[in-house]
């Protein structure tokens, strides 16, 4: 993997790039041997800021990283890109309604989505982080009709590894030791994280179903599922922002399991278009438990369904149903 794999990272300014543009030059997505050019989008008026950014790129000498283009137009910051990390979205303000804030990405993943669908390389792979992050996921893609729908992704992989950490915790175990937490549906306050199918190592070689391990349903039911749905709140109560270092993170890992592909049968959860699996609509952006293989993911199926997950899992469907609908009533006006 010698030659230069081109990605993009839009929101290039912001909070959530400042981390992440860190660990892809070190190598920490595409690998220690790829070298990079990364292009950095943002609107016009951050261009000074994201001058800075590009500034301390370069004096960190970062031996992968073989070029920089910071740009505010979408033309060159998609030509050629062979991945996109999908940073920036128009942050939500006082006193405006979750309408007004689905119109305003609607305007920008639609506008992205056809750059990307002009320019990108026709094998992109794109992960939208930017909220409402399925929503716009869906729009993206459907003003990108020449790239595979299946090459469009968001981001659930921070609440998966909030609900791996909360478990590890719990059970003083390391973060590792959890495998196959699910989150499901919608990147929201109505997200089902699901450790029904979960597994944690509790000695070496020893591993048992959380559930057992936990022996609180009460907990796993209840405070657990809470907890990791409103992880987000609690961070930007205590920080005065919202998480910026673990969605770097986040984001990496999601990235790095779709260009590299999941370990010994592992899964990840990742927001994909619902192919109708798990009686979920046809078409939604919803994330599923999935495992990786040539840069291709396949949805775990044929996982037992009990009715407390059944009603969650549509509870997380209906809200994404009525985003898509209202996103795409604003597309057609
Ligand atoms: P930030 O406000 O620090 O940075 C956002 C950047 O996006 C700003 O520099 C802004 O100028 C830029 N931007 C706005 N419109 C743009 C456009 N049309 N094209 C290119 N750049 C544009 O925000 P932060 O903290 O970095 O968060 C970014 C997004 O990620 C937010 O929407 C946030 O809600 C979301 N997020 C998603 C998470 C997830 O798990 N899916 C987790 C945490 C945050």
């Amino acid at each position: 993997a010698s030659d230069v794999v081109k990605v993009c990272v839009t929101g290039a300014a912001g909070q959530i790039a400042y981390s992440l543009l860190y660990s892809i030059a070190k190598g920490d997505v595409f690998g220690p041997d790829q070298p990079l050019c990364l292009t950095l989008l943002d609107i016009a008026p951050m261009m000074g800021v994201l001058e800075g950014v590009v500034m301390e790129l370069n004096d960190c000498a970062f031996p992968l990283l073989r070029e920089i283009i910071p740009t505010a137009d979408e033309k060159v910051a998609f030509s050629g890109v062979s991945a996109a990390f999908l940073v920036g979205a128009m942050p939500r303000r006082e006193g405006m309604e979750r309408k007004d804030l689905l119109a305003a990405n609607v305007k920008i993943f639609k506008s992205q989505g056809q750059a990307i669908d002009q320019f990108a390389n026709k094998d992109i792979k794109v992960l939208v982080v930017g909220n409402p992050a399925n929503t716009n996921a869906l729009i993206c893609s459907f003003y990108a009709p020449s790239i595979p729908r299946e090459n469009f992704s968001c981001m659930t992989r921070l609440d998966q590894n909030r609900a791996q950490a909360q478990i590890a915790a719990r059970l003083g175990v390391r973060n590792d030791a959890v495998e196959n937490v699910i989150i499901w549906g919608n990147h929201s306050s109505t997200q089902f994280p699901d450790v029904r199918h979960a597994t944690v190592e509790i000695s070496p070689g020893k591993r048992i179903p959380v559930y057992d391990a936990v022996k609180d349903d009460n907990y796993l039911k209840n405070e657990f599922v809470t907890t990791v749905q409103t992880r987000g709140a609690a961070v930007i109560k205590a920080r005065k922002l919202s998480s910026a270092m673990s969605a770097a993170k986040a984001a990496c890992d999601h990235m790095r399991d779709w260009w590299i592909g999941t370990q010994d049968n592992k899964w990840v959860s990742m927001g994909v278009v619902s192919p109708g699996v798990y009686g979920i609509e046809k078409g939604l952006m919803y994330s599923f438990p999935v495992r990786i293989q040539n840069k291709t993911w396949t949805i775990v199926e044929g996982l037992e369904i009990n009715e407390f997950a059944r009603k969650k899992m549509d509870a997380t469907a209906v809200e994404l149903k009525e985003e898509k609908d209202q996103a795409m009533d604003i597309c057609k006006a």
